[in-house]
């Protein structure tokens, strides 16, 4: 007989997303621990729960998404349970359960950026990105490109309802956005994450070089710091000449 998923199960189930190559994986680290501490202690004794979204918040920018291995822990930093977690991470559109791409496009579809334009937009965006615009559902409203460089979510009014249609790329609102403005937006993505790639190949290329340096001086210190090679003890001479003649046997 097939198991049915409990609830829990279904909330936490790992979802896949091309856009995981840009993000680094879930890692508890010391630095992670430290700010999750930083925050709990922002709220007074048996109120650690309200660390929750913070500590939610704090995961998703460092890591793109909120994991199922992130609930857990987050659960406990908090003294909370992972089924408080997983409630708050479900009821806010806004924190994502699968990992988005590096560039992630959320478009205002309600009604006065709808009639913005906001509604053809859409598809404009989808071909662009080369996502099928079927595979937003609700239960999965963002889609990722296959590169994960792009993804796409249609979502409820941004608060900028006067300037629509609006469309937020991460963290930055755009307002009164026409198809000009997303091929515009679109390249001067493509062009910061050529930069980025360029910085992170010069650090790569300078990390390398300060390894090869250290490896260097190492040998060097090593090499000054064995002693100098005895030189090979010659016999003394007066020892020579004193050694005992073997005495020759007389002639009888
Ligand atoms: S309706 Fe789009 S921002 Fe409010």
């Amino acid at each position: 007989m097939s198991e049915t998923p409990n609830a829990i199960d279904a909330i936490t189930a790992p979802v896949s997303s091309p856009g995981e190559k840009f993000f680094p994986r879930f890692e508890v680290t010391p630095e992670l621990v430290a700010k999750a501490q930083e925050l709990v202690a922002l709220y007074p004794e048996g109120k650690e729960q309200s660390a929750v979204l913070p500590i939610i918040h704090h995961v998703q920018e460092e890591f793109g998404y909120v994991s199922p291995e992130a609930m857990p822990w987050i659960a406990e930093m908090c003294k909370s349970t992972p089924i408080h977690v997983a409630g708050i991470v479900t009821f806010y559109p806004g924190i994502h359960r699968k990992c988005p791409g590096k560039f992630h496009f959320r478009v205002c579809r309600t009604i006065a950026c709808a009639l913005a334009g906001g509604e053809e937009l859409l598809p404009y965006i989808c071909s662009k990105m080369g996502v099928d615009p079927a595979e937003m559902t609700d239960e999965e409203p963002m889609v990722v490109s296959p590169d994960g460089l792009w993804s796409l979510e249609a979502v409820e009014c941004l608060a900028n309802c006067g300037f629509g249609p609006n469309v937020m790329v991460n963290d930055t609102l755009y307002s009164q956005v026409t198809r000009g403005k997303i091929d515009d937006i679109m390249a001067a993505c493509k062009k910061e994450l050529a930069a980025e790639r360029k910085e992170a190949a010069a650090a790569k290329k300078e990390a390398a070089a300060a390894r090869k340096e250290a490896k260097a001086a190492a040998a060097a210190a090593e090499t000054a710091e064995e002693p100098a090679e005895a030189p090979a003890a010659k016999k003394p001479a007066a020892a020579k000449k004193a050694a005992p003649k073997k005495a020759t046997p007389k002639k009888k």
